[in-house]
């Protein structure tokens, strides 16, 4: 599968907002800087289209990219940032948890974790979370580049047994800087969008 046109549509808080067309939409959660809207980026093969920053809290709305005119993507601000309030009772709670729980176009959530990080208690609220509304979620493990190949297994396992991840769940191993992934994500977003 490949992503031939890409660009971006609308930065929303709210339902009002968000595009009307009924096409099949994935979106992206994670920590603040965990590389959410690099892997946008790169699987689109686009600089700039979706903003980052070393900073985190970069990304702060919903953000819709349009992908080869039948499908969207939805970049999300992250969580875990001390200057993002994280409670679910909060304005970002409430942007989430209404995109998430009521958007009818959603298929499917791509949850990003850091390869060098074991998974905080908000990436593990957040997968319950998930869990717990039906979403479908994959893990993608992000900044491979950052360790060596070599200590992926540990790395992985460590990750899977926090997130307490089923074993019939795949993860995939991926790194903006090196494209390392790049094609096992697009092939999961064509059957998260298309069957
Ligand atoms: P928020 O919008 O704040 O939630 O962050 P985000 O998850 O969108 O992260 P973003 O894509 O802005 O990336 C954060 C920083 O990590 C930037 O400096 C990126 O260049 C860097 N980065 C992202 N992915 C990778 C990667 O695979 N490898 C390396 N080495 N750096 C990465
Ligand atoms: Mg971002």
């Amino acid at each position: 599968y490949r992503i031939t046109e890409s660009h971006f549509v609308i930065s929303a808080v709210g339902p009002d907002q968000y595009p009307e067309e009924p096409w099949p939409e994935v979106a992206m959660v994670g920590r603040s800087n965990v590389g959410k809207s690099s892997l946008i980026n790169k699987i689109c093969n686009r600089k700039n289209m979706a903003r980052t920053s070393s900073k985190p809290g970069k990304t702060q709305t919903l953000n819709f990219y349009q992908i080869n005119k039948d499908a969207h993507l939805v970049d999300l601000p992250g969580y875990g940032y001390a200057n993002v309030p994280k409670s679910l009772k909060s304005t970002w709670g409430k942007m989430m948890e209404r995109y998430l729980r009521d958007r009818q176009q959603l298929r499917g959530v791509l949850q990003l974790i850091d390869i060098r990080h074991s998974p905080t208690k908000d990436d593990v609220a957040m997968n319950e979370w998930l869990a717990h509304f039906g979403i479908a979620t994959a893990v993608i493990i992000t900044k491979a580049d950052k360790i060596s190949k070599g200590r992926y297994p540990q790395h992985v396992k460590e990750i899977r047994k926090t997130l307490n991840i089923a074993p019939h769940i795949p993860t995939i191993i991926f790194s903006a800087e090196t494209g390392e992934g790049k094609e096992e994500v697009l092939e999961l977003l064509d059957y998260l969008w298309h069957f």
